[in-house]
């Protein structure tokens, strides 16, 4: 046993990425148009170990499709009733479970429709996995978020480190849309986006972006617009047939992937999230945060950490974006 322990701190060591674990995650909602292709990429995570998926129905059909898929991790569906199970020991809960929203509707409006499955899930995660990190998917994010909280508080199960709206579609439009802006690989281009994830609520910060770059305060308008207009412009071009899906599981992805990643205490792990915050006018806001084993190791508040802001005041694009921190590309790495 200590021979054991002994060789495991060498190990870690030696190479700190041998001590890799692998970590059980939950999709509730796996069947849907972002839960399938979410689970896709979730199964070729090599820090998850076991998928454990859920949905209404059509499940076990989107479990045998990807069992096909030779990669090491471990998939188990679960159909309705069995949430608990699906749930039991899981590490990171994931949910893009929910109604997307048709032309002409605000994220608000699915406020009735998708309240009750996230306080459904909230009330499972209490239960099963009351240590899990709980990230959610389903609109409107700004007040799913806060209900999940309040369910979690009265189970005496709510720790605010751990509960998380994915607003990481906002950070991967934001840097597609300023990367073809300036002409840059959008992956070299990092702009933290603050707030929450509906119209105006969504705020891009400019002033870190990382490239820095100078243009027309009409450009930095132009550029807003689009990010906070970005998911209405995929309703829009869907014409009825829901909302982002692909861009949405794709971004979902790499936020687990983030949070694995914490949880396997890699240093500097950062995204922003839709949080529990500490001002009392605020009492959740979409913040850049650094990730850890605890889930949030730190919020970096509305002035988002230097990391954000590692490009050259001043310099062209091009070259700032060349000089690009290390601790900046580690979220874009996988992803
Ligand atoms: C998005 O930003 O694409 C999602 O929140 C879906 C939506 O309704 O816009």
């Amino acid at each position: 046993m200590l021979a054991s322990t002994t060789k495991g701190l060498l190990q870690r060591f030696i190479n700190p990425r041998s001590c890799r674990r692998e970590f059980k995650v939950a999709v509730v909602g796996a069947s849907g148009g972002i839960g399938q292709p979410l689970s896709l990429l979730l199964k070729q995570n090599p820090l998850v170990g076991e998928l454990s998926i859920h949905d209404m129905k059509n499940i076990k059909g989107v479990q045998a499709d990807l069992s096909h898929i030779c990669t090491s991790v471990q998939t188990n569906a679960y159909e309705d009733q069995e949430l608990g199970d699906c749930l039991a020991g899981a590490d990171v809960v994931v949910v893009p479970a929910g109604m997307p929203r048709k032309p002409g509707m605000t994220r608000d409006q699915l406020f009735e429709a998708n309240a009750g499955v996230a306080l459904r899930v909230a009330c499972a995660v209490s239960e099963s996995c009351p240590q899990a990190l709980l990230a959610f998917v389903t609109n409107p994010i700004n007040s799913i978020v806060p209900i999940a909280a309040e369910l979690l508080k009265s189970k005496d199960a709510y720790d605010p480190r751990r509960l998380f709206g994915i607003t990481t579609l906002d950070v991967v439009r934001a840097s597609t849309f300023v990367g073809d802006f300036l002409n840059l690989n959008p992956r070299k281009v990092d702009l933290p986006v603050i707030g929450g994830h509906a119209g105006k609520t969504i705020l891009p910060v400019f002033s870190q972006c990382c490239p820095s770059f100078q243009c027309q305060l009409e450009d930095i308008k132009r550029l807003t617009h689009r990010i906070q207009e970005a998911g209405t412009e995929v309703v829009i071009a869907k014409a009825g047939a829901g909302s982002a899906t692909l861009s949405m599981a794709y971004a979902a992805a790499r936020f687990v992937n983030s949070l694995l990643r914490g949880l396997n205490e890699e240093p500097d792990v950062m995204e922003c999230a839709f949080v529990g915050y500490k001002s009392p006018c605020l009492p959740f806001f979409a913040t850049p945060l650094v990730l850890s084993d605890k889930g949030i190791e730190k919020n970096l508040g509305l002035a988002a950490s230097g990391r954000f802001r590692a490009g050259v005041p001043g310099a062209n694009a091009a070259r700032a974006g060349e000089e690009h921190t290390e601790g900046h590309r580690l979220c874009q790495r996988e992803y």
